[in-house]
C-alpha cells in the first residue's frame, strides 16, 4: 500500500509501497502528485530501475530535457544524463560538479522545469557516514517570509535567467581541470537569456512561490543595474536561509523526485576523488503541469489545487495581478 510521510516540517516526504519500475495505476499518480504539491520533495527508496525505466517514470510528468551540453548522456538514452565523479580509462564518466551550489534546474530555458527525476546508484562514505547530500529550499515558504514592502517591489516584476552564469561560474572554480567545455556561440545560442515572473503561482498548490535563483539570475528587468542588484543581493541571502532549508541524506537506490518550481537545491561537494558516487538524471519540463486540462491537476483533494474551487488561477504563471 503507498505511504507518504512527511520528513519534516517543510520539504520533504518519503514514499513507499510504489514499485516504479511498474506502470502506476491513474489513484497512485495522482498520490503522487498530491505528495509533490504538499511536500515539495519526495524520497522513494530501494527502487530497482533501468535507465529506460527511470525516463518512462519521469515521462509522465512532463517532457524530458536532452541537456544542451550534449554530454555525460546514457548511450541511446539522451534524455538520461549521468552525475559523478568516477572515472573509466582516465575519463569522467558523467558530469562531476553538477548543481554544486543554490540554483533551479532549467530556470534559464523559455519553458521551465517541473520535476527533477534523480536516482543513486553509488553513495560516496567516509568512515561509514554518507557524504553528498542534496540540500533543498523551499520558495512557498521563503515568498510567505519575505517583508510586505519587498512583494510590493515584486509584484508584477520579471526576472531574466542565464545558463551561461552557472556554468560559467563553474568551470572558473573548477579551473584548468574543468570538464565544462567553454559554451560555443551555437549552444549559446540555444539557450538565451530569457525572464520569467519573479513570482508565480504554483499551478499544483495555489502558492505563491519565489521564482529567483543565485544560480541563474541575473537581473530584476526594468530596474536600473544598481537596485536589481540590491534586490537580488537580499533574495539570494533571504531565499536560502537555514529555516527554509531540507538535507537528503542519500542511500543506494533512492529515486528522489523534486519540484523545481516550488524549490532551490544544492549538491553538497563534500566528498574527494576517491568516494565515489554516480546519478542518473532525468528533467521533466514544466510543459503539462501548468495545463489546467492535465489530469494530475484535476483533484481537489490537494489543498489549492486547479480542481479546488476556492484555487486561485494556475494560468498565467505570474502571480495575479492584485
Ligand atoms: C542536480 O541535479 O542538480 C544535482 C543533484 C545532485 O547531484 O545531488
Amino acid at each position: 500500500m503507498l505511504t507518504i510521510e512527511p520528513m519534516g516540517q517543510g520539504l520533504g516526504a518519503l514514499v513507499t509501497g510504489l514499485d516504479l519500475a511498474q506502470s502506476l495505476s491513474p489513484a497512485d499518480f495522482a498520490a503522487v502528485l498530491a505528495g509533490i504539491a504538499r511536500h515539495g520533495v519526495l524520497c522513494f527508496p530501494g527502487q530497482h530501475l533501468d535507465p529506460a525505466e527511470q525516463a518512462a517514470f519521469s515521462r509522465l510528468f512532463g517532457t524530458l530535457e536532452v541537456h544542451v551540453s550534449g554530454a555525460f548522456q546514457v548511450p541511446g538514452q539522451p534524455d538520461v544524463m549521468i552525475l559523478s565523479n568516477m572515472t573509466a580509462d582516465g575519463k569522467p564518466v558523467g558530469l562531476p560538479d553538477a548543481g554544486q551550489d543554490w540554483h533551479t534546474d532549467m530556470s534559464f530555458s523559455r519553458t521551465i522545469a517541473f520535476l527533477n527525476v534523480n536516482y543513486i546508484l553509488t553513495v560516496p562514505r567516509r568512515n561509514g557516514v554518507a557524504l553528498g547530500d542534496t540540500l533543498f529550499a523551499d520558495m512557498a515558504a521563503a515568498y510567505d517570509a519575505l517583508p510586505a514592502s519587498v512583494q510590493a517591489r515584486l509584484r508584477g516584476r520579471t526576472a531574466t535567467h542565464d545558463f551561461a552564469k552557472f556554468w560559467d561560474m563553474m568551470r572558473a572554480r573548477a579551473g584548468a581541470g574543468s570538464v565544462r567545455a567553454p559554451l560555443t556561440e551555437a549552444q549559446r545560442r540555444t539557450k538565451p537569456p530569457v525572464s520569467h515572473p519573479v513570482v508565480m503561482i504554483h499551478p499544483l498548490s495555489g502558492r505563491k512561490v519565489l521564482y529567483a535563483n543565485p544560480g541563474y539570475t541575473v537581473r530584476i528587468d526594468g530596474l536600473p543595474a544598481a537596485e536589481s542588484d540590491e534586490l537580488l543581493a537580499f533574495l539570494f541571502e533571504h531565499q536560502t536561509r537555514p529555516e527554509f532549508r531540507y538535507a537528503h541524506h542519500w542511500t543506494e537506490n533512492d529515486l528522489l523526485v523534486w519540484d523545481n518550481i516550488r524549490t532551490l537545491h544544492n549538491a553538497v561537494a563534500d566528498y574527494g576523488p576517491d568516494e565515489h558516487r554516480y546519478m542518473r538524471r532525468c528533467q521533466a519540463m514544466a510543459d503539462r503541469v501548468f495545463d489546467p486540462g492535465w489530469s494530475g491537476m484535476r483533484d481537489a483533494s490537494i489543498p489549492g489545487a486547479a480542481g479546488d474551487p476556492t484555487a486561485r488561477s494556475c494560468r498565467p504563471s505570474a502571480e495575479d495581478p492584485e
